[in-house]
């Protein structure tokens, strides 16, 4: 059965799991496992962040779409073209959060930047959650989109409502811009008026890479 959800929630079965964050953060993990980072190290606050030291971490992501004083890195995956052999720690507002609610021992991470990648590796299983980060408790337009492309690319008949729903919206929209589609939604124009129109643009790219984050021990290697 493949199932979507449009909002986070706890999760504690073993079954097959998904987070997309398509703004920003998946895009973010992603980006960074590809540009050749050791590990992306989910966590939940900001000071929590700031606590953990090493040679070669780095502290990264946002807070309103910010980058926190005192970090290395924002939530921009633009940022991330760096950082072959750097450890991440990553805390952002919803998609770390949507991370630390799902206890499956098959975490993995997708967004449109891997998403034939994350298609071919999801093939084999025959339970698959993805699990919508949305935004503040709210349903984010491209989270949903993602998920109903994931499950388009399936092509499998055992859908819930929620896989049908997200499913029919892809459909819908697969033939249109992408950028363009994603520059509607709401996240993605608080983004503009914080000058990361571009970042709409870049996580717009279908197929970039090639890898897919798989959450072991505390952190995102590459599956
Ligand atoms: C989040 O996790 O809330 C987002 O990635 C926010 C952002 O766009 O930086």
């Amino acid at each position: 059965m493949i199932d979507v959800l449009f909002l986070p929630k706890h999760i504690s079965h073993g079954k097959v799991c998904v987070v997309v964050d398509v703004l920003r953060a998946t895009s973010t993990i992603v980006t960074a496992l590809a540009k050749g980072a050791k590990y992306v190290m989910p966590v939940a606050s900001v000071a929590q962040a700031k606590r953990t030291k090493g040679k070669d971490i780095l502290i990264c992501g946002e807070r309103n779409g910010i980058k926190p004083k005192g970090f290395h890195l924002g939530n921009s995956p633009q940022e991330y073209f760096d950082v072959k052999g750097k450890e991440i720690v990553l805390t952002t507002t919803n998609g770390t959060k949507a991370i630390s609610m799902i206890h499956s021992q098959n975490l993995y991470a997708s967004c449109f930047l891997n998403l034939h990648a994350t298609v071919d590796l999801l093939k084999d299983h025959e339970h698959v959650t993805v699990v919508c980060s949305g935004q503040e408790g709210k349903v984010a337009y491209e989270d949903v989109l993602c998920a109903g492309a994931i499950v388009y690319e399936l092509d499998r008949k055992d859908l819930t409502d929620g896989a049908k729903i997200a499913k029919q919206l892809w459909k819908q929209a697969k033939n249109m811009e992408l950028s363009a589609l994603l520059s509607e939604s709401q996240h993605a124009q608080e983004l503009i008026e914080h000058n990361f129109l571009s970042d709409i643009e870049f996580c717009a790219q279908l197929d970039l890479y090639n890898i897919v984050p798989f959450f072991s021990q505390n952190r995102f290697v590459i599956a």
